[in-house]
């Protein structure tokens, strides 16, 4: 089967995912990458959108981009809307016209989470609590609109780039002598350099053989599973701050919006159908400082 020319759309590239596949984009030099933002294509601009697509000859589209303020959500409805929901829809609109297969990216918080306590698996029910989860989910519906797409649900996402918990743990524990962390939320990191080499795996397949899509929604964090107080204990530990780490429960770190109980997921799905390993969260952790240390 001869190589096609891979074109890759990648939206929200100055993220954390995004920019991770950006560092690792010249590793993959079958595929021929267009980084794109909001400041350079609005995914909510649907003339914006097909015009990209159409002069610079798109024939595969990573989704980035996305209203990730968890608790901003809760009042800023409209825009959260906007950009999970709308967004994705104007690209899976334009992009099943065009027979172009989309990768989009979900979250753990889609599930009926706190209703369970084994791993959720991809059919397992749905049943978002928050704003952001809910215009995820109808984010995941929109995408569905086009049949050549894979959905990919993550958790707890980090990088070296932009904010998240790591590089909030890594200074607060610099500056504070203590830190409350709550132990009864349950579910597991993802280093976001993993999720980009799956993506561009999954892509590669697909540029050597194009049955080797297959279609549908899967679930990838990093394996293993601990709370977000194990989470910190363990960034403190790497870290060597001198900073001791005491768990709450959530009710003594109220937050605008519903963080659910327990969301671990069951990987199987994605691990068969493209072949591919999981590391450890433990271990991801240590090449996420590894790489920090040398940016
Ligand atoms: N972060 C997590 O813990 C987590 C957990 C589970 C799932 N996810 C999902 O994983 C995906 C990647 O997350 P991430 O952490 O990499 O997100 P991120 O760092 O917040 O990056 C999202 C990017 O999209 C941009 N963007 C916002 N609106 C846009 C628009 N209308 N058009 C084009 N770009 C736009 C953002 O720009 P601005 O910064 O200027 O708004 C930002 O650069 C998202 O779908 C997210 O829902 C994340």
């Amino acid at each position: 089967m001869s190589e096609l020319i891979i074109k890759i759309l990648i939206t929200g590239s100055q993220g954390q995912l995004g920019n991770e596949i950006k560092d690792i984009s010249s590793e993959f030099n079958s595929l021929n990458f267009f980084f794109t933002d909001i400041d350079t294509l609005d995914i909510c601009n649907k003339n914006a959108v097909s015009d990209f697509i159409s002069i610079n000859k798109i024939n595969f589209i990573v989704n980035c981009a996305a209203y990730t303020n968890v608790d901003a959500a809760e009042t800023d409805i409209e825009t959260a809307n906007k950009i999970n929901a709308e967004g994705p829809k104007i690209l899976a609109e334009i992009s099943s016209n065009l027979k172009i297969p989309i990768i989009h990216i979900s979250t753990d918080y889609v599930y009926d989470n706190g209703t369970q306590n084994i791993p959720f698996k991809e059919t397992d029910k749905t049943n978002p609590v928050s704003i952001y989860a809910k215009s995820k989910l109808d984010g995941e519906k929109n995408i569905a609109l086009n049949p050549n797409h894979i959905i990919i649900r993550t958790s707890w996402l980090y990088s070296v780039y932009g904010k998240n918990f790591v590089k909030s743990i890594l200074n607060l524990s610099k500056e504070k002598e203590t830190l409350n962390i709550v132990f009864d939320q349950t579910g597991t990191p993802t280093y976001a350099k993993d999720l980009a080499e799956v993506i561009l795996k999954i892509i590669r397949n697909y540029n050597l053989n194009p049955q080797n899509l297959f279609p549908g929604i899967y679930n990838y964090s990093n394996e293993g599973v601990c709370s977000w107080y194990d989470f910190a204990h363990e960034i403190n530990e790497i870290s060597k701050n001198n900073c001791k780490i005491f768990p709450i429960e959530t009710s003594q770190y109220p937050t605008p919006a519903c963080r659910p109980s327990f969301s671990v997921m069951n990987k199987s799905k994605i691990k068969n159908i493209f072949n591919i390993e999981i590391p450890h969260w433990k271990e991801s952790l240590k090449n996420f400082f590894f790489n920090l240390s040398n940016q």
